[in-house]
């Protein structure tokens, strides 16, 4: 469809350096929602800046994870139920770490702020209509993993 070509053509982008994109997405990410900084720890120990969890080579590791899931869901545009399974698991795993089902709200509004500062001009409503639905057909799979 069109929307799917809009999403492939612009993720081909993104796709060239998928970690600084990553880091522009999760850097906008702290910005809007700093309480979600704490949920990122490894071996224990908590970052007191997201400067110092941007540059530890654990979290850069999540977020070429996050990369890596949306460019599953960006290959399987047409199929996106064959990655449900796959994706209620990630969420049940999200809820288990701490994650709070509304902040996958602001995980959007930085993923489209990614794309915008990816694009420019270029990012037009349409192509933005076209990430939004996609966003939110992964956060309801992931969605189904948490329970209430
Ligand atoms: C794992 C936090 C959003 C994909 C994790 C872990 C934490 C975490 C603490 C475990 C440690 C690690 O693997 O680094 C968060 C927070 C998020 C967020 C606080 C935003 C509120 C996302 C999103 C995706 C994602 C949007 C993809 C769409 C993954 C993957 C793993 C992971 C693939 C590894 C799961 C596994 O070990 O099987 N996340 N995450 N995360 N996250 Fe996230």
């Amino acid at each position: 469809s069109a929307d799917q070509k809009l999403i492939r053509e612009s993720w081909q982008k993104v796709g060239v350096s998928p970690l600084e994109h990553g880091i522009v997405l999760f850097t906008r990410l702290f910005d809007l929602d700093p309480d979600l900084l704490p949920l990122f720890q490894y071996n224990c120990k908590k970052f007191s800046t997201p400067q110092e969890c941007l540059s530890s080579p654990e979290f850069l590791e999540h977020i070429r994870k996050v990369m890596v899931v949306i460019d599953a869901a960006v290959t399987h545009l047409e199929n996106l139920h064959c990655l449900e399974e796959y994706l209620a698991n990630l969420g049940k795993k999200h809820q288990a770490v701490g994650v709070k089902l509304e902040s996958f709200e602001a995980v959007g509004d930085s993923l489209l702020y990614m794309l915008e500062k990816c694009h420019g001009p270029a990012f037009k409503l349409n192509v933005r209509e076209a990430w939004t639905k996609l966003y939110s057909a992964v956060v309801k799979a992931m969605s189904c993993g948490w329970d209430v």
